[in-house]
C-alpha cells in the first residue's frame, strides 16, 4: 500500500479498519481521499487476515460530504476526462462485508459512502442529510438510486429535495442503518458486531453478500438462478464439509476459509 495522507488504516483480530483523516475538516471528501479508502478497501478484500472491512470517522464527524473547496471549480469535461466516480464504483465490488460506524454529520458523499457499506452501526447523533440541493447540484456519487432502493422514492425524492437532516431513529425506522448506539460505545459495539461476522466461514459469507445484492438489481427469477450457483460452489468448499460435519459430531466447527 502506498503512503496514505487522509486515511489511516490497520488490522487487527479478523477486522480490517480504515480511519477517514480529515477531523478539522470533518473529514470532507477530497478525491485522493476517496482513491486512498477504494484502494484500501480493495487491498483488505485481498488480504486472508481480514475477514471484515470496519469504515469510521476520526474525529467528531463521520463525514460533511464531498470537499467543496476542490469542487468549486470543476467543470463536466474535466469530470469526465478524470472519471472522477469511477472509484465509487470500484467500492461496489469489494467482496467482503464492510461495516460503518457512523456519527455527527453524515452529509453528500459522506451519507453516499455510508450507504455503499453493508452495515451501519450509527452513533445517536448521527444526522444523515443530501444537501447538494442547496449548492445548486445533486447527490452524485449514488444517492439517489442507492438511498430510493433502500427506501422506496417517496422518501428519497423529499429527503434529497429538501436536504432535510434525518436523525438515528428515523433512519433505523427506513431501515437504512442496523442498529442505533451511545456515542460512546460506537466502536466497541461496531467491533462486536464485526466479529460475528468474522467468526462465520468466510466463503460463505461472500456468496451470502453477492446472492442479497442482487436481490435489488436483478428479477426474482435471476435472482434465484443466482442464489442457487452460490450455494452449489459453496458445496466445493473444505466449509462446507467441516461445518456439516461438525454438527454431525456435535461440536464446534473449525472454519479455514477453503
Ligand atoms: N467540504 C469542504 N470543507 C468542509 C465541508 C465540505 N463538504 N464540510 C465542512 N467543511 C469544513 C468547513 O469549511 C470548516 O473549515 P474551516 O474550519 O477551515 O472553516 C470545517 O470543515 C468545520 O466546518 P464548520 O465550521 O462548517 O462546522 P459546523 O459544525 O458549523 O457545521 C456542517 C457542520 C453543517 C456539516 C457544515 O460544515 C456544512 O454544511 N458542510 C457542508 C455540507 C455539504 O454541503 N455537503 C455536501 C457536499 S457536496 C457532495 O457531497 C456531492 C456528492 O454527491 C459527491
Amino acid at each position: 500500500m502506498n503512503a496514505l495522507q487522509f486515511i489511516e488504516t490497520s488490522i487487527e483480530d479478523g477486522i480490517g479498519y480504515i480511519f477517514l483523516n480529515r477531523p478539522k475538516q470533518l473529514n470532507a471528501l477530497n478525491r485522493q481521499m476517496v482513491s486512498e479508502i477504494v484502494s484500501s478497501m480493495e487491498a483488505f478484500d485481498r488480504d486472508s487476515q481480514v475477514k471484515v472491512i470496519l469504515l469510521t470517522g476520526n474525529g467528531k464527524a463521520f463525514s460533511a460530504g464531498a470537499d467543496i473547496d476542490e469542487m468549486v471549480n470543476d467543470n463536466p469535461i474535466s469530470m469526465e476526462l478524470t472519471n472522477q466516480f469511477a472509484d465509487w464504483d470500484r467500492m461496489g465490488l469489494v467482496k467482503k462485508p464492510v461495516i460503518g460506524a457512523v456519527k455527527s454529520f453524515v452529509f453528500g458523499g459522506g451519507f453516499e459512502l455510508a450507504l455503499s457499506c453493508d452495515f451501519l452501526i450509527a452513533a445517536s447523533d448521527t444526522q444523515f442529510s443530501f444537501p447538494e440541493v442547496t449548492l445548486g447540484v445533486m447527490p452524485g456519487a449514488g444517492g439517489t438510486q442507492r438511498l430510493t432502493k433502500l427506501v422506496g422514492k417517496t422518501k428519497a425524492l423529499e429527503w434529497i429535495l429538501t436536504a432535510e437532516r434525518i436523525n438515528a431513529k428515523t433512519a433505523l425506522q427506513y431501515g437504512f442503518i442496523n442498529k442505533i448506539v451511545a456515542p460512546e460505545l460506537l466502536m466497541e459495539e461496531t467491533v462486536d458486531f464485526a466479529r460475528k461476522i468474522a467468526k462465520q466461514p468466510p466463503l460463505a459469507v461472500r456468496m451470502i453478500k453477492e446472492s442479497v445484492n442482487k436481490a435489488v438489481d436483478y428479477s426474482l427469477y435471476e435472482g434465484m438462478q443466482y442464489e442457487r450457483k452460490n450455494f452449489y460452489i459453496l458445496f466445493a468448499s473444505e466449509d462446507q464439509k467441516e461445518g456439516m460435519k461438525a454438527f454431525v459430531e456435535k461440536r464446534k466447527p473449525n472454519f479455514t476459509g477453503e
